[in-house]
């Protein structure tokens, strides 16, 4: 059965398989952190990024010049075609590994399926599209594990490499840096309105082409550059992302929200209330390092805040070296790029939006 029959035979709508699970999960930033904080985690010093400042994905040395990343990510389904649903998972998933600067090399598929109450065939689909995109990224498979499960969750854990030496974390931005983003917000907004089935097909398609686009060739691109600082822009949104590069830091970062791209719907959808509950604990989570010195509408602080599927990178280059990645990433045809906000010395550890 191909994707086509099976959107004909309306099988099944995943987006609607167990009503408002996805959007029910109290779980919020933090939560794990908190639940380990006590607990006794493992010295070595091998460790280059670990649990001790969280970042994208964990990187531990090998040798002086290798060392393996990794990371892994799984979720309920946003979109109701399978093929696309296994595309967009295994970006994501793939995602913190370009963030950091490194390459993927290995993945391994995790899947939790409903299998007394689905068909098979969709399983089979959903890993297709994941394994599209890891032939993308080159990335080999090499492995998985599934459970019975009666809400389908899809997604991958990702093994990368990199050079001690060249790890891109989240917080090496330095003042005067300027920030690019590399794809617009709001797909958390929208995939809520996909669920509460009120989003245009035009809006669909267009988010999902964003979702399924790897944050390959704009790791390329800023490596080959060279930045300071990067982050991949997902379950915090960009506020909550922007506040892990400045916290327990010497940096704050102004953003100008009027440079900050969205896409249009999801402004519209947030006015009808179509609003992720990621956002409102993205919002509690974050309010105490949010400085706002203009009016800002609240519609737009929802898609700041936003939970971003398979979003774009975050990145932190200095002044004189901006132009030159921007018009790098435009021409590699990243061509919503653009230059939101910078940091600034004061105040430390805070995010200004004006
Ligand atoms: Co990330
Ligand atoms: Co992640
Ligand atoms: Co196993």
């Amino acid at each position: 059965m191909d994707k086509d029959s099976l959107n004909n035979k309306k099988v099944i709508q995943l987006t609607q398989t167990v009503k408002g699970a996805g959007w029910a999960s109290k779980l919020g930033p933090g939560d794990l952190y908190c639940a380990l904080s006590d607990l006794p985690l493992i010295k070595d010093p091998n460790i280059l990024v670990g649990m001790e400042k969280p970042d994208d994905a964990g990187v531990y040395k090998l040798t002086n010049d290798l060392a393996i990343i990794q990371t892994v990510d799984f979720f309920t389904p946003i979109v109701d075609d399978p093929f696309t649903f296994g595309q967009i998972a295994a970006a994501n998933a793939l995602s913190d590994v370009y963030a950091m600067g490194g390459t993927p090399i290995t993945a391994m598929n995790l899947v939790c399926f409903p299998i007394g109450t689905m068909d098979i065939e969709i399983l089979r689909t959903i890993l297709k599209g994941g394994l599209k995109k890891l032939h993308e990224a080159g990335v080999a498979l090499v492995g998985g594990h599934s459970v019975e499960d009666s809400e389908l969750k899809y997604g991958l854990s990702v093994t990368g490499i990199i050079n001690p030496e060249k790890i891109i974390t989240n917080n090496g931005a330095i003042t005067k840096d300027l920030l690019i983003l590399t794809k617009p917000l709001g797909t958390g907004i929208i995939n809520t309105a996909i669920k509460g089935e009120i989003a245009s097909a035009d809006s669909i398609t267009k988010v999902i082409n964003y979702m399924v686009s790897l944050n390959k060739t704009a790791s390329d691109a800023m490596q080959e550059v060279g930045v300071n600082a990067c982050t991949d822009i997902t379950g915090f949104g960009l506020l909550g992302h922007a506040i892990k590069m400045v916290q327990d830091s010497n940096i704050g970062i102004l953003f100008d929200t009027s440079l900050i791209p969205f896409f249009p719907e999801a402004q519209e959808y947030a006015k009808m209330g179509m609003v992720p509950a990621g956002t409102y604990r993205n919002r509690e989570f974050g309010k105490e390092f949010i400085e706002t010195i203009s009016d800002i509408s609240p519609y737009i602080l929802d898609i700041l805040f936003d939970p971003q599927t398979s979003g774009g990178l975050l990145i932190s280059v200095s002044k004189d070296k901006a132009d030159k990645l921007l018009y790098k990433l435009r021409a590699e045809g990243i061509e919503d790029a653009v230059i939101i906000g910078e940091v600034v010395d004061e105040p430390k550890g805070k995010i200004i939006l004006r």
